[in-house]
């Protein structure tokens, strides 16, 4: 959800900024643009601010900056746009500025009262160049500019509602950067007499591994000298630095030809990650380090909720079928975004965990303080470290899987569902579960890497049936128990990267209406591995077939029968079905990842979407 990066130091900013721009790009791509402070005086001409702004990726930025000759100044800020109100042009390309002071700005987020403030400052003369909500919002604080660039940021944030990661430069002010933020991330990386502020770690690393994470209505006015945190009524705040914990290798693209499909290969890796440590074959037990203190409370817990969206929340509603099923404890997943306005029901003995891989979501936030502030205990089970659900939980489990830079979120799924099971087996061995049953599951749980490293083999035989169908423009994905939230995020993978209409339903569920879409050659892809509802699926995949339908099964190897049954079947280790989604969401991962190659797609920034939503 758009990318910040700002510089304040010796070194000329343009190349800094641009090359953060390129680390954060992945957050939202629509449209970019660069503010640089000129201090250098010639003539009659005072310290000014250049600018400039480009519709596309920064590649297009980079080529305008290019044809300019470039931009001069140690002080400076940039940003990549996902348009939440104006479209995509240059002139709703952030920066923004005002027309009074000299304020230039870029954000992420939502100035959700910007109608209101709009219509405040063209009473008092502002002439709006754009349609976005955060020029609003750069003309505000020049209205209340006074000469004192961090007073009117304050004051400005003061009449604002909604969301906000801002970083803010001023030409009056040649040695003065300004940020804030109030639920959009946002990070200013500590150098020596440099500062690199950004939405996250990727784009300050590379400069700097002291950081201090912003939290909620944190202003910070940065000098070359140094910096001073306070809040939006100017009253000091303490601050934090601390140490970024990310390995650029690991964010690198290597050998592959996208991201997505390097992390789709890397699972078999990043669970190995997620699981170190934390399984006890011997003494069959789960070691959580970051429940331990929580420990009674999980044992004792009379209702888990899990929220999250999208992939998180289908990774979520499998910890809901594993937590009932393993730890014998009521377990729901709910949409964030619907049970947060919900007014639910928060009874003692409540825990909510928030399920997510950037730990940034907004509406996975807002659900998170509903239920926290009603009582509940909350978990946060995320994968970006530092990230504001991490710090805004009593406890959690981070994935360990590693930054996850494709949108369409792969390995962070697999270990979302690899968390959410090793939670229910934390809590079952604290309930009912003997340490031999225990450990007889740890003991498959730990052969999931290599179960997977032998379907990544199949992958070209999933790209040969995903060939067949690829020019379908409507599929259906179906699932019992276990299999209906992967089948989900088999549906969402398709949709979100080749743009196919997909849907996904529990598999009894087809008959109760969508077998009316079933025509002649429609693709159904079943996830018929053995479980306890196999012969049911079978049946399933008979009506589809008796309709024209064409059948993808993804089922258990050595099942040879069900090959007279299906078009196209794709094979999965066997493993008891709580185990089953990190094995039969593979072969849906490439199937998606294939299908968006071969309609000539941006796998890893696919339209309309943005890696991170921080807004609502
Ligand atoms: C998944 O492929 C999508 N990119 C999207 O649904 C994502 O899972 C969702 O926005 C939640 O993100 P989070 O895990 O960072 O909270
Ligand atoms: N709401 C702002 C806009 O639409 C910021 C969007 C973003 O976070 O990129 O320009």
């Amino acid at each position: 959800m758009c990318g910040i990066v700002a510089y304040i130091g010796t070194k000329q900013a343009q190349n800094l900024l641009v090359e953060g721009l390129k680390r954060l790009e992945y957050r939202g791509y629509d449209s970019a643009g660069i503010a640089i402070l000129d201090a250098s005086v010639s003539g009659s001409r005072s310290p000014h601010i250049n600018i400039t702004r480009a519709v596309g990726r920064v590649s297009a930025l980079e080529d305008r900056l290019e044809q300019i000759g470039g931009l001069r100044g140690t002080l400076g800020l940039a940003h990549t746009r996902w348009a939440t109100h104006g479209g995509v042009c240059e002139a709703n390309a952030h920066p923004h500025k005002d027309d009074k002071s000299g304020i230039y700005l870029v954000h992420n987020g939502i100035i959700e009262n910007y109608s209101a403030l709009k219509i405040y400052l063209e009473e008092k003369g502002h002439k709006f160049t754009s349609e976005t909500d955060t020029e609003v919002l750069s003309m505000l604080i020049g209205e209340l500019y006074e000469g004192d660039l961090e007073a009117a940021v304050q004051g400005a944030l003061r009449e604002v509602t909604g969301a906000y990661a801002i970083a803010v430069i001023c030409d009056k002010e040649p040695d003065t950067l300004v940020v804030a933020r109030k639920g959009s991330p946002l990070i200013v990386g500590v150098g020596d007499k440099e500062f690199v502020v950004a939405s996250d770690a990727s784009a300050i690393v590379a400069h700097t591994t002291q950081a201090v994470t912003l939290d909620d209505y944190n202003v910070v006015k940065i000098t070359r000298d140094g910096f001073r945190t306070s809040d939006i009524h100017n009253a000091t705040v303490s601050h934090k630095v601390t140490q970024l914990e990310l390995d650029l290798d690991a964010i690198e693209l290597g050998d592959y030809s996208h991201y997505m499909l390097k992390e789709i290969n890397e699972q078999p890796r990043s669970l190995r990650n997620c699981f170190r440590g934390r399984i006890d074959q011997r003494e069959g037990k789960i070691v959580l380090g970051g429940l331990t203190t929580y420990a009674k409370e999980l044992v004792k817990a009379r209702r888990i909720i899990l929220t999250g969206q999208g992939t998180a929340l289908h990774a979520a509603m499998i910890g809901e079928y594993i937590i009932e099923d393993l730890a014998k404890v009521p377990a729901v997943a709910e949409y964030a975004s619907e049970f947060r306005y919900r007014n639910p029901i928060i009874e003692d003995g409540t825990i909510v965990v928030a399920v997510s891989q950037s730990g940034e979501t907004a509406d996975t936030l807002a659900a998170l303080y509903e239920a926290r502030d009603r009582g509940a205990l909350s978990l946060g089970v995320v994968n970006v470290v530092g990230s504001t659900i991490s710090r805004d939980t009593d406890a959690g489990v981070y994935l360990r899987v590693g930054p996850e830079i494709g949108v369409a979120s792969t390995k962070a799924f697999t270990g979302q569902v690899a968390v959410l099971t090793m939670i229910a087996l934390f809590m079952a061995r604290r309930r009912f579960m003997s340490a031999d049953q225990c450990a007889d599951l740890l003991k498959v749980l730990d052969t999931i890497p290599e179960k997977i490293e032998r379907i990544l083999e199949q992958d070209d035989v999933v790209r040969k049936v995903t060939q067949k169908y690829v020019e379908r423009d409507n599929w259906l994905f179906l699932g019992r128990g276990y299999n209906y939230p992967t089948a989900l995020e088999g549906a969402l993978k398709l949709k979100e990267i080749s743009y196919i209409h997909a849907e996904g339903m529990p598999a009894a569920e087809m008959k109760h209406g969508p077998i009316a879409l079933i025509n002649e050659g429609m693709p159904a892809v079943f996830i018929a591995n053995r479980g306890r509802q196999y012969d049911k699926v079978m049946s399933n995949i008979a009506e589809v077939r008796a309709r024209g339908g064409h059948v993808i099964a993804v089922a258990t190897e050595g099942d040879e029968q069900i090959k007279n049954h299906c078009q196209d079947v794709l094979y999965v280790p066997e493993v008891p079905e709580c185990l089953s989604p990190m094995l039969t969401v593979i072969p849906l991962q490439l199937m998606a990842y294939h299908a968006a190659v071969m309609r000539g797609h941006d796998v890893d920034k696919p339209r309309n979407l943005a890696k991170s939503v921080t807004v609502e």
